[in-house]
């Protein structure tokens, strides 16, 4: 294709962008699109993945029926939104195979909250409330991203995200209701959990390198920082419900600018755990890999039973 075309192509494109319109895979759309998109969706598909790994620990050890009842369909709802992401990446030319090898390897990235470990059941409460938080906060707006697939599956998944957080406000309810070693085991998670929880919305405007690309091609709709900002303000009087304290001496309602003003973040661990030194990155990949060796035979059985299927199906057509 000349130079002249893909200008042509290129304007059409950016005028589909700027009228709102979806973009869908069969569409002509810039190469840079095309890979951005693939490396934002995965990550987030491999998030959804490796996400399961820190409260599946916790399934069998689930102070009850119903919390445990309530935990596994989180876990699941989580698988099923990896699926939905990789399926929505693999429109874009790349394969489920080549997704999870870059998982395995070690190549590609996934959330940095997913890095931390989960010591005790309150931990369940605030992952919920804030992980979950954080996450809908974070995805509201791609429901509205302007690649067709991405936001078409962002719909579902932030529906199941709200359930998700509310579970986990309420098991963090109940705990801070309960017993002073119960209330204290809450403050605890809030604890270990706040600072990571603010991180893991992506570093500030100034270091996100993609975000100004992203942000006029209308795959992000708010920036890292503006997601922050309306974690915070949203997060902090559920707190004061709750009845616990944000682990941030600098954080203080500012009536001038309507946000709360917080304290510096700990950019230098942020960036540590993205390249793969956090306390658990080790664990979690290992444990994704014995998942994956571990479910060989599962998968060499669907596809055995559905060449069965297949050649059955081509004998009653003879
Ligand atoms: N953890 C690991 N890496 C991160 C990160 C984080 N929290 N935040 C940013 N990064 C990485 C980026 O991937 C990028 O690396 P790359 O160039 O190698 O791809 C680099 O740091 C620079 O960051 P940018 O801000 O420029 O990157 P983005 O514009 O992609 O913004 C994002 C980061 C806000 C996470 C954005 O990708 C996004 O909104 N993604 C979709 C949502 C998502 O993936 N969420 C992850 C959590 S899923 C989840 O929480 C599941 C739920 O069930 C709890």
């Amino acid at each position: 294709m000349s130079d002249k075309e893909i200008k042509s192509l290129e304007a059409i494109f950016e005028a589909r962008i700027a009228r709102d319109e979806k973009i869908e895979p069969k569409d002509w759309m810039p190469e840079k699109y095309r890979k951005t998109h693939i490396r934002q969706i995965s990550q987030h598909a491999h998030s959804e993945i490796v996400g399961m790994l820190p409260e599946g620990n916790w399934i069998s050890r689930a102070p009850s029926l119903r919390r445990k009842a309530a935990l596994l369909a989180k876990v699941q709802d989580e698988a099923g939104h990896g699926l939905y992401l990789y399926a929505a990446c693999e429109t874009l030319g790349v394969s489920r195979d080549e997704l999870y090898d870059q998982l395995h390897s070690g190549k590609a990235k996934y959330s940095s909250i997913f890095n931390y470990p989960t010591v005790t059941w309150a931990d369940m409460g605030a992952i919920g409330w804030l992980v979950d938080g954080a996450a809908i906060i974070n995805q509201v707006p791609l429901c509205n991203t302007s690649f067709g697939p991405y936001a078409r599956a962002m719909v579902r998944v932030c529906k199941e995200e709200s359930f998700h957080q509310r579970q986990g406000f309420e098991i963090m309810l109940k705990l801070c209701n309960g017993t002073p070693e119960q209330k204290e085991m809450a403050q605890d998670a809030l604890n270990r959990w706040w600072w990571p929880s603010l991180m893991m919305l992506g570093p500030t405007d100034a270091e996100s390198i993609h975000t100004e690309q992203s942000m006029k091609w209308k795959l992000k709709r708010k920036t890292n920082d503006e997601l922050r900002q309306q974690f915070i303000d949203q997060t902090v009087p559920q707190a004061d419900l709750l009845g616990i304290t944000v682990p941030d001496p600098d954080l203080k309602w500012n009536e001038e600018t309507g946000h709360y003003d917080f304290g510096e973040i700990n950019w230098d661990e942020f960036w540590q755990v993205v390249k793969g030194h956090g306390p658990c990155n080790k664990k979690r990949m290992k444990d994704r890999v014995n998942a994956w060796e571990n479910g060989a035979w599962v998968r060499d059985a669907a596809m055995a039973y559905a060449e069965k299927n297949e050649k059955r199906k081509l004998k009653e057509a003879i």
